[in-house]
């Protein structure tokens, strides 16, 4: 079964504007990963497959091919940087200001649950007991609904435990029979796991004093990401930060300044 040029343009296309999802060099990855997916349905043509999944209203169609396309590969301490940032500077300062001990944080494009869990140990390392003094719950969110439903589990090999302190391992995972580790209650309790498009509206209640969105913009154009950054911006509180991929480049003309590599911040007096 081959992908016609024509059947992969008009999805790549729709990706793009819906997802921001930049695919267009991407044929080969498109059909290999989706063709035997394509086939299981019983279709033998990627463009009946298609014609299926753009009349199917629901919606979830569509977000199995999401699913399939999206690259959630992630890991635990991932960019170390941003760990010192978050236990030197940030909580600090936080512990200073946030008189009603509340603290909101966002890790957008959170794949498997890494990124907000490994937040959520500092966190607990940072305060130590009094951390239940505080409500920081950490919305965790993607669009893909696979890697969540993982996420949401908090399942990881062993191997994956690797780059975390040794003693972590004791303190923050279950160990079950089959070898795996399970995050600990404590921890997963701390991450509130939801599905959202970063292309959409931010509509969350309260602005956030901390955004965590790394290695998810890479595949976005300049535009969209400037545009995911203005909305970034615009849900932050002063004074609050985005943590983005090392990787990644801020593009020109945002308003948040730069207080070192990959760690933005929205002025005191930002509007
Ligand atoms: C490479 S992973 C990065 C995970 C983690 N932030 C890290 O740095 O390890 C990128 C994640 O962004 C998600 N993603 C891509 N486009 C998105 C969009 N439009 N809205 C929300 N999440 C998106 C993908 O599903 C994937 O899980």
């Amino acid at each position: 079964m081959i992908l016609k040029d024509e059947d992969f343009l008009r999805l790549a296309k729709l990706i793009k504007a819906k997802y921001g999802l930049d695919l267009y060099e991407k044929k080969y990855l498109v059909e290999s990963r989706l063709k035997n997916y394509v086939l299981d349905c019983g279709f033998d043509d990627f463009g009946e497959y298609f014609e299926t999944v753009y009349a199917d209203r629901s919606g979830i169609e569509m977000t199995n091919i999401i699913s399939r396309l999206t690259t959630n590969y992630t890991y635990f301490m991932r960019e170390s940087e941003h760990f010192k940032h978050f236990t030197g500077q940030f909580l600090p300062a936080a512990e200073k200001v946030k008189l009603n001990r509340e603290l909101c944080i966002w890790s957008a494009g959170c794949s498997y649950g890494n990124e907000p869990y490994n937040l959520a140990m500092f966190m607990e390392e940072y305060f130590g007991i009094r951390h239940r003094q505080w409500d920081s719950r950490i919305l965790a969110t993607d669009i893909s609904f696979n890697a969540l439903r993982m996420a949401k589990r908090g399942v990881f090999p062993e191997q994956a435990l690797q780059e975390l302190p040794a003693l972590w391992k004791e303190k923050y995972f279950v160990r079950n029979s089959n070898g795996t580790y399970q995050v600990t209650d404590a921890v997963r309790n701390n991450v509130v796991f939801k599905y959202h498009n970063l292309m959409e509206p931010i509509s969350f209640k309260k602005q956030f004093d901390l955004i965590v969105c790394r290695n998810v913009m890479i595949y976005f154009d300049e535009q969209t990401k400037k545009d995911l950054i203005d909305r970034f911006y615009n849900a932050t509180v002063p004074g609050g930060y985005l943590y983005i991929g090392h990787a990644e480049n801020a593009p020109k003309g945002i308003k948040y300044e730069t207080v070192q590599p990959a760690v933005l911040r929205k002025p005191l007096k930002g509007g």
